[in-house]
């Protein structure tokens, strides 16, 4: 029997507890909510594994009080919950599932995108609210998705899944990337500067990782570069977009809608202007909330952590 120990901060789907219960003794939250802080700090502490949900908040002094801990293994491809450099200086090995969640988390990108442009939001609130009246040749009149152009801020793996959908729609592609991959433009997509794509997009998608550099990348100056007519979605992280300046550029008209998987914050209160915002729809981060996808993104992450502890190379490490 191993003499790893591993903590799992929320039950997985799937059958990624029964995997590493096989492969070592395993402590599991047993609560149907986060975390508390107080006991991932106690738990962590003779822990060799960590099994982490993208909600925890795995920090320097975090890791400080967990000197055995050699693998985490984080159940979602974003990372930014994490201390990478922190986990570097250790030689902590840190895993993520890209991948399996790719398509899944384009699909609703397009849904999105498609609600915010065809005012679901304000159409179902009618519905629920009993406003829905005769047929109107002017009532909740959107703008169209197909033909249109579209931006994607962060052409990773989810946005050329998006790109993907965006061909069978007959839309023009936009994209910024950090290094540019001629192979990563699929069906002729262009890269173009951040400034371009916002004041030439019709629809704006952002698809990047959260980081220093890219936390409220979206400001009130981006959207004012935007059409009028535009929408932006974001199915990224929250922070990636400054939410008093999207509520401003919404209520004002500087930009015609938008719709949200993530928020700042997360979860957003429900007197949040932004909810209550007639053109914002939002989603509660449902992007690879399908069973297939997330018993996979259980699995791969069981499969991580334990290839981490064996000291194998992981499926997918999320730090080189
Ligand atoms: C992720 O994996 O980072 C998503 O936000 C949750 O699926």
């Amino acid at each position: 029997m191993s003499k790893d120990r591993i903590v799992v901060t929320r039950r997985p789907p799937g059958d990624a507890v029964q995997l590493l219960e096989e492969a070592a003794a395993l402590w599991v939250w047993p609560h149907d909510r986060p975390i508390d802080r107080s006991t991932l700090l106690r738990e962590i502490v003779t822990a060799t594994g960590l099994y982490s949900m993208l909600t925890d908040d795995i920090d320097q002094p975090l890791i400080d009080v967990a000197p055995h801990l050699r693998v985490i293994s984080q159940m979602a491809v974003g990372v930014d919950n994490i201390n990478l450099e922190a986990c570097r200086r250790r030689g902590i090995t840190v895993g993520h599932t890209p991948d399996v969640l790719t398509e899944t988390t384009a699909d609703l990108a397009f849904g999105l995108l498609i609600a915010a442009a065809r005012r679901f939001g304000e159409g179902t609130r009618d519905v629920h609210s009993g406003k829905w009246g005769d047929w109107d040749p002017n009532y909740l009149v959107g703008h169209d998705v197909h033909g249109s152009r579209l931006g994607i801020i962060g052409m990773g793996r989810i946005g050329q899944a998006i790109a993907r959908r965006a061909n069978g729609f007959s839309m023009p592609v936009l994209y910024t990337q950090r290094h540019r991959d001629p192979q990563l433009e699929p069906g002729g997509a262009s890269v173009v500067t951040l400034q371009d794509l916002l004041a030439e997009s019709d629809h704006v998608v952002v698809a990047t990782p959260l980081s220093d550099e890219t936390r409220h990348l979206i400001g009130w100056n981006e959207l004012q570069r935007m059409k009028s007519t535009a929408t932006l979605i974001n199915i990224g992280r929250g922070p990636l977009v400054d939410p008093d300046a999207l509520d401003t550029a919404l209520r004002t008209g500087e930009i015609f809608a938008a719709a949200l998987d993530v928020t700042e914050p997360e979860p957003i209160p429900a007197t949040h202007p932004l909810v209550s915002c007639p053109n914002c729809f939002i989603t509660p981060h449902l992007g690879s909330a399908t069973t297939r996808t997330r018993i996979a993104m259980a699995e791969l992450a069981a499969r991580n952590l334990i290839a981490g502890l064996r000291g194998d190379p992981l499926e997918a490490p999320a730090i080189a």
